[in-house]
């Protein structure tokens, strides 16, 4: 990411503040109904609208977003243990972290339509899709 994108991301991060938990739920949300194949990888989850659980979920992968922001500069080191995890134990197919990262993006676009500018939609996604090829690189 270049200086620009690196502030523009750092930017709406900031403005955001403790409310990335609700977006990644949102996301979360968004993403078990666009693409219901991701739902299969939670059996174990009440993953009804509203669910306590997703809620939960939601704030992890917030905390783990706001971390990716914190580590710009190295985010495979940031997020080895991450990957390990998705990929190794919990076997997740990297297709679906592009589904949810679309689902972020759309959830961002909605609730900040004023800080949504093109240069804005370009930083984001080449934001998540760094944060995406950290989280698949223990597939070697
Ligand atoms: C667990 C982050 C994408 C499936 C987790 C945890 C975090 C996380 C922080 C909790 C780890 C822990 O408890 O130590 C992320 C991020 C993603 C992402 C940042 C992409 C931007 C996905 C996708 C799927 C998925 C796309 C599947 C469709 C799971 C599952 C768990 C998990 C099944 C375990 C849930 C549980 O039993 O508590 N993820 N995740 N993740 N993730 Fe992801």
């Amino acid at each position: 990411l270049s200086a620009a994108e690196r502030a523009a991301v750092r930017a709406l991060w900031t403005k955001l503040g403790s409310n990335v938990g609700v977006y990644a739920t949102e996301a979360l949300e968004r993403t078990f109904l666009a693409f219901p194949t991701t739902k299969t990888y939670f059996p174990h989850f009440d993953l009804t609208p509203g669910s306590a659980q997703v809620k939960a979920h939601g704030q992890k992968v917030a905390d783990a977003l706001t971390r990716a922001v914190a580590h710009l500069d190295d985010l495979p080191t940031a997020l080895w243990a991450l990957s390990d995890l998705h990929v190794r134990q919990l076997r997740v197919d990297p297709v679906n972290f592009k589904l949810l990262g679309h689902c972020l993006l759309v959830t961002l676009a909605r609730h900040y339509p004023g800080d949504f500018s093109p240069a804005m939609h370009a930083s984001l996604e080449k934001f998540l899709s760094h944060v995406i090829l950290a989280l698949a690189i223990s597939y070697g």
